[in-house]
């Protein structure tokens, strides 16, 4: 864990971080997924990726948009709503979050964004890009085969065929939110992001909000290798993206065959 977790704070107290009642339909950016997932932008062109979950991130949009990668699809329980639900919810969240926030700004390193004002203008930014994309139902030509940018699927099933996609990215989701998904959850939604992988998953972060790698962690992994008969290989990287403080952690899983 960083020497500056919780700003070296004694209270290792979640009560005392951001604690959020309901998972947030929020999203960030492209660049912020480069960091999160220790990506760059000439590795992932050539690449399939699916988001999931992908929420109201404009990574697709931008992705699919002027960086034009092979394939980048988004998934979120959200997705079978209009535009102008989601729009909605994407803002009200928006508030929610940053009202949290603002009774515990020490939590967090101000290097990325200056201050709360430019953290909200980052978010509604993506926001907006996304909205402008999903509501064009996201349908683009890639090689003459159509195909929609934005699934609505409910974890820990996906409604895509094994080996779909080269990469699976999954942010501010798992582990993160642990006290509303049990081990049970991450375990049957970690193996659905495998089955829909020919290569590789990556998760952002693996800690709580108050930077613990949930105790289940090691248990979790032997597990999953062994479902996937014992041919995983995982790691952990240390990712630039520290917003909340210490919670910098991403794993890496490989499907060795
Ligand atoms: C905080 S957002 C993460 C968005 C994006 N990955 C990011 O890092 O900016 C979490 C998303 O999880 C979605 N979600 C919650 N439970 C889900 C489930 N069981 N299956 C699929 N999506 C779910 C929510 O709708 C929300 O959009």
């Amino acid at each position: 864990m960083s020497d500056r977790s919780l700003n070296n704070k004694s209270i290792a107290d979640e009560r005392s971080v951001l604690n959020l009642d309901r998972v947030v339909f929020i999203g960030r950016s492209l660049s912020e997924y480069m960091w999160m997932f220790n990506l760059d932008l000439t590795s992932f062109k050539d690449l399939e990726i699916l988001d999931c979950p992908s929420g109201a991130s404009s990574f697709v949009a931008e992705a699919s948009g002027e960086y034009n990668v092979k394939k980048a699809i988004g998934c979120d329980l959200m997705y079978d709503n209009d535009p102008s639900i989601i729009e909605k919810r994407g803002k009200d969240d928006l508030e929610y979050m940053i009202d949290r926030l603002s009774k515990v700004p020490d939590f967090y390193d101000w290097n990325i964004y200056s201050n709360i004002e430019e953290l909200r203008r980052a978010r509604a930014s993506s926001l907006r890009k996304f909205i402008s994309d999903y509501s064009k139902k996201g349908m683009v030509n890639n090689s003459s085969k159509k195909y929609e940018r934005y699934v609505k699927a409910i974890l820990p099933n996906l409604p895509f065929n094994d080996k779909s996609f080269d990469l699976v990215l999954s942010s501010n989701f798992l582990f993160y939110y642990h006290n509303m998904f049990d081990y049970t959850f991450h375990h049957d939604s970690i193996l659905e992001m495998l089955r829909v992988t020919s290569k590789e998953v990556r998760i952002f972060p693996i800690q709580k909000p108050d930077a613990k790698i949930p105790e289940y962690f090691e248990t979790l992994m032997e597990s999953i290798n062994k479902h996937m008969n014992k041919k995983i290989s995982f790691r952990i990287e240390k990712v630039k993206y520290d917003f909340r403080n210490g919670v910098n952690k991403m794993l890496v899983l490989n499907r060795d065959e």
